[in-house]
């Protein structure tokens, strides 16, 4: 075997409460990427598609070469790699792109190198690519993108991620206004420290949103997604965020969070009943506020990323 394509899908980071702890991944869309062993040692990112022009090429950019040599060096031996890079994702979208972009890339060259490695043990490897693409080394994309599902970072000294339940029938709308905002620029506006208070609730909400997963309670689910940490800060980068979340939750959603660190919102629904509505009454309020739209919609996706054959 000479070349191995994977894809690796989109992912919603923070959930609102669970800040760089839960994420999760959906259906809707992702990214593939394709090496082929060369001979010569060394990463050579040989074609970038679907991101206008924008992606670098040097390897110690890229986050797909970032990560696979982040492999390479744990492996302790130097192989020589072209990298295809397909992007499906906006660039800065909050969808997990850069997280999609490297697990893919570690995906393909596990299975091109013979499996060295088990899924989860590629984990740090993308969060090395993370740092480089957002300047942190979260996991609440790369986790999801990777594993599927719904994910937990419990801690990360030393890692512990845990997979945890996804009721059946719960469905993800998601909001990608047409502007780009940057997970560094995001992740710039928060705050170093949280009140006593604050952290109250918030670790409240965490409890909550994971007791409504294994209980399988939608109400409960809708009620935790409540942020005090960083979506204050985060919204005031997000025109008429506010407005579509009112409009969101009265057309049906059990409620609505910035996805990752935005521009997209995301918003959570008992099946796929009252997508159509939610995404109408958003759609409104951003032509109120001349702001174009994509929505799309998917179940939670739970087998994360793989190897096409
Ligand atoms: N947890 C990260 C953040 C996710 O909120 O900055 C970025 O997609």
């Amino acid at each position: 075997m000479n070349s191995v394509r994977a894809f690796a899908p989109a992912t919603v980071a923070n959930v609102s409460c669970g800040f760089d702890i839960l994420g999760f991944a959906i259906d809707a869309m992702g990214d593939v990427v394709e090496v082929r062993e060369k001979k010569e040692p060394g990463l050579q990112v040989v074609s970038i598609t679907g991101d206008g022009g924008r992606l670098p090429f040097e390897a110690e950019k890229n986050t797909c070469a970032v990560a696979i040599q982040a492999m390479l060096d744990e492996l302790g031996h130097q192989v020589g790699m072209e990298i295809y890079l397909e992007k499906g994702l906006p660039l800065g979208s909050g969808m997990g792109s850069s997280a999609a972009s490297a697990v893919a890339a570690l995906v393909a060259s596990n299975r091109l190198l013979g499996e060295p490695f088990e899924k989860k043990q590629l984990l740090p490897f993308a969060m090395v690519a993370e740092k480089v693409a957002c300047g942190a080394g979260h996991a609440d994309n790369v986790a999801p993108s990777l594993l599927g599902g719904f994910v937990l970072i419990r801690d990360y000294h030393p890692l512990d991620v845990i997979k945890l339940h996804v009721p059946e029938g719960l469905h993800c709308t998601l909001l990608h206004p047409h502007f780009e905002l940057k997970t560094s620029d995001s992740r710039s506006v928060l705050r170093d420290s949280v009140s006593l208070k604050h952290s109250t609730i918030q670790s409240g909400n965490v409890a909550g949103l994971i007791a409504g997963l294994f209980q399988e309670d939608f109400e409960l689910i809708g009620r935790s997604l409540r942020d005090v940490i960083a979506e204050p800060y985060r919204a005031t980068l997000i025109p008429g965020f506010y407005e579509v979340k009112e409009a969101v939750k009265a057309a049906g959603a059990l409620g609505m969070g910035i996805s990752g660190s935005g521009p997209t919102l995301f918003a959570l629904s008992k099946g796929e009943k009252t997508v159509q509505s939610i995404i109408d009454a958003a759609q409104q309020v951003y032509d109120s506020i001349g702001l174009g739209v994509d929505a799309y919609h998917s179940a939670i996706n739970t087998k994360g990323a793989f190897v096409l054959e």
